[in-house]
């Protein structure tokens, strides 16, 4: 049988950099609830099968207008967020191999609840570039900017080669076995994507060149940021 493709999206953070009553997935852009851009974006492409979304357990924002329409069938919503982002992936692994008998060699796209701006052109090139790949891989963008690393004044304490150095994004995807396996083993300190928990086995993920636009609205003024970048998307999809 084809490896199946799946898709979690943890949504169980607080967004505690962004602030306010609201969980930021939940904040209006461009007309709807910022997940169901996110969800629309995975959903919006045939090869994935079921799009898992992590909520925490006393989540109250969550209803049905978070869904795109139409997609209701592809969609599972599961109460089991943790009190990290890998806990919430894990439990959303557990859901797929339990009620979706989803199996170690399948595909599992992990996206972050705010990254609302995810374009079809970015998927398509991140599962085309990896489903042939023994170990899986990231969307990521090469650093353009200067790094600088602070001291604990905020003064420049000293300035960071940036040859090389990517910035991690999602989807992330990896074969669901291995990402299960790299999750579960050890502490899970220092384990901010999945690609470092696959990191820590050895394995060397695939960075595949995304785009700036796949921004994770992180700040309130990311919001205005995202809401051109959809417009722009829909005024060309337009024409
Ligand atoms: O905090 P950060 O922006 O890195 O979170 C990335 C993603 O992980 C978000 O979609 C957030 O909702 C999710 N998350 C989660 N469970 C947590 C913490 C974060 O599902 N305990």
């Amino acid at each position: 049988m084809s490896r199946r493709y799946f898709a979690v999206i943890p949504a169980a953070g607080t967004g505690s950099r962004f602030g306010g009553d609201v969980p930021k997935q939940y904040l209006p852009l461009h007309g709807s609830p910022l997940i169901r851009h996110t969800m629309g974006a995975l959903l919006a492409d045939p090869r994935i099968e079921r799009v898992v979304v992590v909520l925490a357990p006393d989540d109250a924002f969550w209803d049905e207008d978070c869904t795109p329409v139409g997609m209701l069938a592809r969609v599972s919503v599961v109460r089991e967020g943790g009190a990290t982002r890998a806990i919430s992936v894990i439990n959303g692994i557990k859901w797929l191999i339990d009620n979706i008998k989803a199996e170690p060699d399948d595909w599992l796209l992990v996206h972050d609840a705010a990254r609302p701006c995810l374009n079809s052109v970015q998927l398509s090139s991140l599962i085309d570039g990896l489903k042939d790949d023994p170990v899986g891989g990231l969307l990521a963008i090469p650093v353009a900017d200067t790094l600088k690393r602070a001291d604990t004044v905020c003064r420049v304490e000293a300035t960071i080669d940036r040859q090389r150095l990517w910035q991690a994004q999602t989807p992330q995807m990896f074969p669901m076995g291995l990402l299960h396996m790299a999750l579960s083993s050890g502490s899970l300190d220092g384990i901010t994507d999945e690609a470092s928990a696959i990191e820590r086995l050895g394995q060397q993920p695939r960075l595949v060149a995304g785009s700036l636009t796949n921004l994770k609205v992180t700040y309130p003024e990311d919001l205005a940021l995202a809401e051109m970048i959809l417009s722009a998307d829909q005024a060309r999809s337009n024409t």
